[in-house]
C-alpha cells in the first residue's frame, strides 16, 4: 500500500510554492515571539534563522506612504520588514556604530527571504546615498512618492499635530509656504524642499544607476494598492504572491487595510491618513506651479510620468 503522507514527501526538496507556507506560519507565530525577544539560541539555531542586512530600503519620501508601503510588502511571505525606522545611514550616531550594529537591528529571518527597512530621511540626507552604496552597491530603493503640494500639506500636518500635543501654537501653511517679502515660494521651508523629488534623487544618482530605484506611486497606494505592489514585487524579483484577498477596504477608517489570514488583520495606526487642514486656493496654486517644472524632470529621469498638476 502507498503511505498517504509520505515522509519524503514531507521533508524533500521544497518547490517555489512550498515556501510561502512555510514562511507565513513562521511569520504567524514563531517570528512574533522571536521579535520580542522569547528565542532561544537553540530555536534560531534549529529554525536557521539569521539576521540580515536589508535587500532593499524604502528611501522615501516622508508622508508618501512609507509605512503603508512597507507594511503591504511584509505581506508577501519572502519578505520580512524591520518594524521601527533604524535611522543608521542619516544619523551620524548610529553610523558610528557600524554595519554589525546595524545588522543586528534587523529581525530574525530564514535566508531565502529578504529583509526590508524604511527610514525616509535618507531621501533627504546629504551623506545617505554615500553611505548605502559604501554597504551594498547592488541594492534596491523604493521611493514612494505623493503629489508634491499635498505631500508637503501632508507633512506640515505632521508637525503641526505634534505642536497641537505639546499645547504649542504654530504657524499656519500658507505663512510658512509662501516668503511674505517676495510673495514667491519659500524655498527654504524644508516641506517644500521635500517635495522638490528630482533635486534629492539627482544627488542620489551620483552613486546608485536609475535601474536600481524603483518608484512607486504613493497616491495610487492609497486608492488601488494591489497593482502597485505588483510592480515592487517585480522589481525586487519576488514570486507574484500578494493578491486582493490580502487587502480589503476599510470604510471607516477610508482606507485599505491588511489580511494577512482568516484570523489576523490589521489597519495602520490613526496617525496614517490625518485630515489636512484647508489651504488657500491661491497658496496652492502657486505651488504646483513652482513643483511643475521639477516634476517634469523627475518624471524624465525615472521613466515614471504622474498626472501631477
Ligand atoms: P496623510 O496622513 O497625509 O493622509 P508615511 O507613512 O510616509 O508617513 O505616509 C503617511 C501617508 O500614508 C498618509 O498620509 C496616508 O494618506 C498614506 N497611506 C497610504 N496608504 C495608507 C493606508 N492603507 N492606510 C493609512 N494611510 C495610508
Amino acid at each position: 500500500l502507498q503511505p498517504l503522507c509520505p515522509i519524503d514527501g514531507r521533508f524533500g526538496p521544497r518547490s517555489q510554492d512550498e515556501i510561502p507556507l512555510r514562511a507565513l506560519q513562521f511569520k504567524r507565530g514563531l517570528l512574533h515571539e522571536f521579535r520580542k525577544g522569547n528565542a532561544t539560541k537553540e530555536q534560531i539555531r534549529l529554525h536557521n534563522l539569521v539576521q540580515q542586512l536589508p535587500k532593499a530600503i524604502i528611501i522615501g519620501v516622508r508622508k508618501g506612504g512609507t509605512r503603508a508601503l512597507l507594511e503591504m510588502l511584509n505581506l508577501h511571505p519572502a519578505v520580512v520588514k524591520a518594524s521601527q525606522e533604524i535611522h543608521f545611514f542619516d544619523n551620524d550616531e548610529n553610523y558610528a556604530k557600524g554595519t554589525e550594529w546595524y545588522r543586528k537591528k534587523m529581525p530574525f529571518s530564514y535566508p531565502h527571504q529578504i529583509t526590508i527597512e524604511k527610514s525616509p530621511a535618507y531621501f533627504i540626507t546629504e551623506e545617505v546615498p554615500e553611505r548605502i552604496f559604501k554597504m551594498n552597491s547592488s541594492i534596491k530603493l523604493l521611493i514612494i512618492v505623493r503629489e508634491p503640494t499635498t505631500r508637503a500639506i501632508s507633512d506640515y500636518t505632521q508637525v503641526l499635530e505634534g505642536k497641537e500635543r505639546k499645547n504649542k501654537t504654530y504657524y499656519k501653511f500658507e505663512k510658512l509656504a509662501i516668503d511674505p517679502n517676495t510673495c514667491e515660494v519659500n524655498t527654504k521651508y524644508k516641506a517644500v524642499r521635500t517635495s522638490i523629488y528630482t533635486k534629492h534623487l539627482e544627488r542620489w544618482l551620483k552613486y546608485f544607476p536609475i535601474e536600481q530605484f524603483h518608484i512607486v506611486d504613493g497616491d495610487r497606494l492609497i486608492t488601488e494598492p494591489l497593482p502597485e505592489l505588483q510592480l515592487v514585487e517585480k522589481f525586487l524579483n519576488l514570486p507574484p504572491r500578494i493578491s486582493q484577498y490580502n487587502l480589503y477596504f476599510n470604510a471607516t477608517r477610508g482606507f485599505y487595510c491588511l489580511r494577512f489570514n482568516i484570523v489576523f488583520n490589521k489597519c495602520l495606526a490613526g496617525s496614517k491618513g490625518r485630515i489636512h487642514p484647508e489651504v488657500d486656493t491661491s497658496v496652492i496654486t502657486k505651488l504646483r506651479k513652482f513643483f511643475h517644472p521639477f516634476n517634469q524632470k523627475f518624471y524624465q529621469i525615472t521613466g515614471r510620468t504622474f498626472n501631477w498638476p
